[in-house]
């Protein structure tokens, strides 16, 4: 079979959206809409792919540079056909059919484009489009049939008769078009409509003008379809797309107790056996290790590793957390945060760029930043690592076995040596040997008390 070749059009400015942001670029389960169809068109192995973009070119270029496309500038937007156009001198000379899908269209299964394709492949068609019959039509173009039943146009809302706009049978923004047939019929069609666009919908009828049947195959599902216009359809998109996300999780044997109560990206990956309770906000490159509960968090570019226990209420950001370490309630660990196995982080403690060893324990607040804590160490309440002094940071070096007493402050750069005792209260502006009992602090002092006034 020919080389896979598709043009995914993401030129638009998204008027609808009232953003500053392109349109192709929100994130939806916290990835571009745009990278869902690239990630689509990716795994169906589609070999070369024609990214349309110019509004906010420069933007939607650099979100897309690390997939294998080709960006091909719109300078100005005159229409979803003249965007398409714009990949003509690119595809000069070769033969075949191509893809044509929205950038906006992120919901798009595998097996529906697989099955559009196949089905323009299989009987060698011209024009191939998706269908979908929607409960509510509104906004999208119509799919006009003859008496036949054949299809002989696409309306656009803005140019339909009050009977189009009670058809129920809409154009889902994605096709299958023979090249021979493309390129010459999109040069002949014009902006006579209501938006003044040239109109890629506007090649059915060209087709069936010229006496070449269209064919189309019609998605069962009435919400992959959804092209994403305004905030509303983006909060629609995010609800059904977490839908799927948390069923798949689930099917994969996590416990969500309250599937309408979580939200998880699609780029988190979850083990078996983790139960998630009401609240559980899981972001980015996140992972969590198999047999870990969550209770309401948020989590976000972090690993989690086995048995993890997060308590109520805890922001975790870049941290890498191994198995048996249990965190919270009202923890923040910060990037660079890592807690070795059976560590444990308690209530009101914030943690970055710091070690704690396997063993350890920050219990109740604290403050650790640019740490390396070892071993099974203890640190009281209310420990604080002094790592900045106005210019720069300073590392906190603390030995296995230490005990660092409640109230301490560590003044880096500042080493503890291993097995050392500081006294609850110190300011510890010297290094500390190992096997030390060190005390920093003003000795207490008993004066008589002044008679009281009569
Ligand atoms: C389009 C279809 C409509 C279909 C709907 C499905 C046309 C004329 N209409 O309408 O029949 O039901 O999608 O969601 O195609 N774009 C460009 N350059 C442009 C204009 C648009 O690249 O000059 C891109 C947009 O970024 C977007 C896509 O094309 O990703 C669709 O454009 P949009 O304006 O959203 O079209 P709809 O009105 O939704
Ligand atoms: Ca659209």
């Amino acid at each position: 079979m020919a080389e896979k070749i598709a043009i995914v059009l993401a030129a638009g400015e998204g008027k609808r959206i009232k953003s500053d942001v392109a349109k192709v670029l929100h994130p939806l389960c916290g990835v571009p809409i745009l990278h869902h169809v690239l990630n689509r068109l990716t795994h169906l192995r589609f070999a070369r792919i024609f990214v349309i973009v110019g509004h906010q070119a420069q933007q939607v270029r650099e979100s897309v540079a690390l997939y294998d496309v080709t960006c091909v500038l719109q300078s100005e937007q005159r229409g979803t056909g003249h965007a398409v156009l714009q990949a003509q001198n690119a595809l000069s000379g070769v033969n075949g059919s191509v893809l044509i899908v929205n950038g906006d269209a992120p919901l798009l299964s595998d097996e529906t484009i697989m099955h559009l394709w196949e089905t323009h492949h299989l009987k060698k068609e011209t024009v191939t489009l998706l269908t979908a019959l929607l409960p509510s039509a509104a906004g999208y173009g119509r799919i006009i049939r003859d008496d036949n039943g054949n299809i002989c146009n696409v309306v656009e809302s803005a140019d339909a008769t009050p009977e189009e706009l009670r058809v129920h049978e809409i154009n889902a923004g994605a096709y299958v078009v023979d090249l021979s047939f493309l390129f010459p019929t999109l040069s002949t069609l014009t902006s006579h409509n209501q938006q003044n666009e040239i109109y890629l919908t506007d090649i059915v009828r060209a087709a069936v003008q010229k006496g070449i049947s269209i064919s189309y195959y019609q998605t069962p599902s009435t919400s992959e379809s959804l092209g994403i216009n305004s905030r509303r359809d983006l909060a629609r998109a995010e609800a059904v797309l977490q839908q799927h996300i948390v069923d798949g999780w689930m099917d994969k044997g996590v416990t969500i107790i309250d599937p309408n109560a979580v939200r998880i990206e699609a780029t988190v990956t979850i083990g078996r056996d983790v139960v998630l309770y009401p609240g559980v906000i899981l972001e980015g490159h996140t992972h969590i290790g198999s047999g870990t509960v969550l209770y309401p968090c948020r989590i976000r570019d972090s690993h989690l590793a086995e048995r993890v226990v997060v308590r109520d209420s805890c922001v975790i950001d870049g941290a890498d957390i191994a198995s048996d370490v249990s965190v919270g309630p009202f923890a923040h660990l910060r990037p660079g945060t890592q807690l070795h196995s059976k560590s444990r982080v308690g209530n009101f403690v914030e943690i970055k760029k710091s070690k704690l060893g396997a063993g350890s324990k920050a219990n109740h607040l604290s403050y650790i930043g640019d740490a390396d804590i070892g071993k099974n160490v203890n640190i009281g309440a209310g420990t604080i690592t002094c790592n900045y002094d106005g210019i720069q940071k300073h590392q906190t070096r603390i030995d296995d076995d230490a005990f660092i007493g409640s109230g301490t402050q560590l003044v880096a750069p500042v080493h503890v040596g291993v097995g050392t005792v500081i006294g609850a209260g110190s300011t510890v502006t010297k290094d500390v040997p190992p096997q030390t009992l060190a005390i920093a602090r003003a000795r207490q002092t008993h004066l008589p008390k002044r008679p009281k006034r009569p």
